[in-house]
């Protein structure tokens, strides 16, 4: 059995009780190294076989999983964040169903997530927006399915841009095209580790603020509105709102 397991966002104590658990039990771990909080492998058994993905290729990574499998031993896949996003583990799934290798996912927390409880914002503000994107600038990769920033951008969403603080003013340019130049946008570098910076601006000046902090690399972009002070109440909570686990008993203002 292979398990990928969603790491979180760095903070050890940021890993699901199950996660935790599949860690304490495997006999084998496969960490992408790159962003994978190391200290995670203290949750590990003390003969725990390791393995750091960042130094290995796809066929290299299947055939540990796979002799491992053959041994009978239980293999954690720890990805950063939540495996689901550019995790690369669909291309993993697909060679483990060829040799016929179980294997189950454990959520993780994203470091989309990890950055907004780091900047203490809602994502998704009453008035202002109810959608998140997310999304990453077309790099070395190629990848820009789904639209580019610019077309991203029109829509006036919460947006978390991955991977792409090295192009930090393309990707402002981008914005540019359909945000004014006022718009909040924050860098979230290394979100829940001990060495977290977080670097607020507009589109206007975060360019230079990202670069005179020397931050190039691991950081969460989020933009939008939504960091503004400008928003109309949750319907959930409006005395005057009832629902299902709240019926008849609002009271309304100047009772
Ligand atoms: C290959 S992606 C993996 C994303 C991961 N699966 C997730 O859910 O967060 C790596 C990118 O995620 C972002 N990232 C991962 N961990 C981060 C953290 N703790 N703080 C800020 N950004 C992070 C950065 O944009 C980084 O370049």
């Amino acid at each position: 059995m292979v398990i990928f397991v969603g790491a979180g966002p760095g903070d050890v104590e940021l890993i699901t009780i199950k996660g935790m658990k599949a860690l304490e039990k495997a006999d084998c771990v496969i960490y992408a190294g790159s962003l994978v909080n190391e200290k995670l492998l203290a949750y590990c058994q003390k003969d725990v076989i390791t393995y750091n993905s960042a130094q290995m290729t796809l066929d290299e990574v299947i055939e540990v999983m796979h002799q491992m499998h053959q041994k009978g031993k239980k293999v954690v896949r720890l990805h950063t964040g939540d495996p689901s996003i550019y995790g690369a583990i669909k291309e993993q799934m697909d060679r483990l169903k060829t040799y016929n290798i179980p294997y189950k996912i454990i959520p993780g927390v994203s470091s989309f997530l990890g950055a907004a409880a780091a900047i203490k914002e809602e994502l998704t503000l009453p008035g202002v927006s109810q959608t998140v994107i997310i999304t990453r600038r077309s790099g070395r990769t190629g990848h820009n399915e789904g639209g580019s920033l610019k077309d991203l951008a029109k829509h006036q969403a919460t947006m978390s841009i991955f991977l792409s603080v090295q192009a930090i003013d393309e990707v402002v340019e981008e914005l540019l095209s359909a945000y004014d130049k006022h718009t909040p946008i924050a860098v979230v570098y290394k979100a829940t580790w001990e060495d977290e910076k977080i670097i607020r601006g507009t589109l206007e000046d975060i360019g230079k603020k990202v670069k005179a902090a020397g931050i190039n690399r691991f950081a969460q972009i989020l933009v939008g509105h939504f960091m503004a002070s400008h928003y109309e109440l949750s319907k959930l909570y409006d005395e005057n709102f009832t629902h299902g686990y709240r019926t008849g008993n609002s009271k309304k203002k100047g009772d």
